[in-house]
């Protein structure tokens, strides 16, 4: 099944600065459409002015033509968004996203509950995940486990010259086609009851290995003032918690550690496209009988092989994306998950910036799809 859609034009232009259409030797075509969808930004042998091509950028934002790149092609990459790019460049790629997104009808995405500590690199623009080069991220939808997720997750290398770490991503609708031909059980079961993350821990106070802590402000703490009494703090985190994460969330214990639960229901569907969207991978490596923090919704226990397989599938699923300095990569977290790949030898330092739509009828075009029959949906595929 597919949905109405305008296809990408080779060129969109203003008569003087263009985006001409470039292609990706490694893109996917999913439903028809290539995944991802890129374009250089061509100034014709004109000076770059700032202005410019914001202003280009701006009125094709505005006319709807990213949302649909975005949207149609799950993946939308913006090359030689800047000329010679390079590390000192991060405000100014910070104002060209800004720039598409806010014309886009998008907001900067409010981001509680997090892991990660960032340093902030411009306007909404953040380093992103700063593990070891040597470390391999596995695929996830950015806060899928949470209640609130971005709808758009931006990603840039300003300069790029090591070996190896390109950004694996993976269409959900792309897997989500590979799981009920060989999951079939796996994804109805996924699709009734959900998927379940168990007491994840936000601790009172760091430790050795408590480097998570709730009054921080990245995670529960962004309206905690400093002279807020303790049991405030505790009402102005839990209040955070579950408004972001879960309901279930609950102080526990003399240590007053914050403990969450959270269901969520990864078989999804985007406008009419059902899709996978969760961290099932990213997690099936942590996953041991003694104490498994994904579960089905229901309680009960993944068997091994199927989630050894459903991450096989998962990487087998992956378009890979080889960095050219100054990529803008504009996912739309709603079909699309990432990962990343390690690399060795020289610069590769990523920066991420988060927005969500503004408008809430766009964020129901994404909702819980419910699997009817494994027999319908095969079949629905085979017509598509
Ligand atoms: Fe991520």
């Amino acid at each position: 099944m597919t949905v109405d859609y305008a296809a990408p034009q080779k060129t969109y232009s203003n008569g003087k600065i263009s985006l001409d259409k470039v292609e990706l030797p490694d893109a996917h075509i999913i439903h028809g459409r290539e995944f991802p969808v890129a374009y250089s930004l061509n100034l014709h042998g004109l000076d770059y002015d700032t202005d410019e091509v914001e202003s280009f950028l701006a009125k094709l934002a505005k006319d709807g033509v990213f949302t649909q790149l975005i949207e149609n092609n799950g993946t939308f990459v913006l090359r030689d968004s800047i000329p010679n790019s390079d590390d000192s460049k991060s405000q100014q790629v910070a104002s060209i996203i800004k720039t598409i997104e806010s014309n886009r009808g998008q907001v900067p995405f409010e981001q509680n509950g997090t892991l990660t500590l960032r340093d902030k690199k411009g306007f909404n623009l953040y380093t992103a995940n700063k593990s070891p080069p040597e470390f391999r991220l596995h695929q996830h939808n950015e806060y899928s486990r949470f209640k609130k997720f971005p709808n758009s997750l931006i990603f840039t290398i300003l300069e790029y010259t090591a070996t190896g770490g390109e950004t694996p991503l993976v269409h959900g609708g792309e897997l989500y086609q590979k799981i009920l031909k060989e999951l079939p059980v796996f994804l109805t079961k996924l699709s009734k009851v959900g998927l379940k993350f168990e007491d994840e821990v936000w601790y009172k106070e760091a430790g050795e290995d408590k480097k998570v802590v709730w009054n921080h402000e990245v995670t529960f703490g962004r309206y905690i003032k400093p002279d807020d009494d303790y049991e405030t703090q505790k009402r102005k985190a839990l209040k955070l918690a579950k408004e972001y994460v879960s309901e279930d969330s609950k102080f526990v214990g003399d240590q007053d550690d914050l403990i969450i639960s959270s269901t969520t229901y990864p078989v999804k569907k985007f406008k009419s496209e059902p899709v996978l969207f969760s961290s099932i991978p990213a997690f099936a490596d942590k996953y041991t009988i003694d104490e498994p923090k994904i579960k089905f919704g229901d309680g009960s226990l993944f068997d091994k092989d199927e989630l050894n397989k459903f991450k096989s599938l998962t990487v087998e699923s992956e378009y890979k994306h080889n960095w050219k300095s100054g990529d803008i990569v504009f996912v739309h977290n709603y079909q699309v998950s990432h990962g990343k790949l390690p690399y060795k030898d020289g610069k590769r330092s990523t920066l991420v910036a988060m927005w969500d739509a503004k408008d809430e009828e766009r964020k129901k075009q994404f909702a819980t799809f419910e699997l009817s029959s494994v027999d319908a949906e095969l079949e629905k595929l085979s017509l598509a």
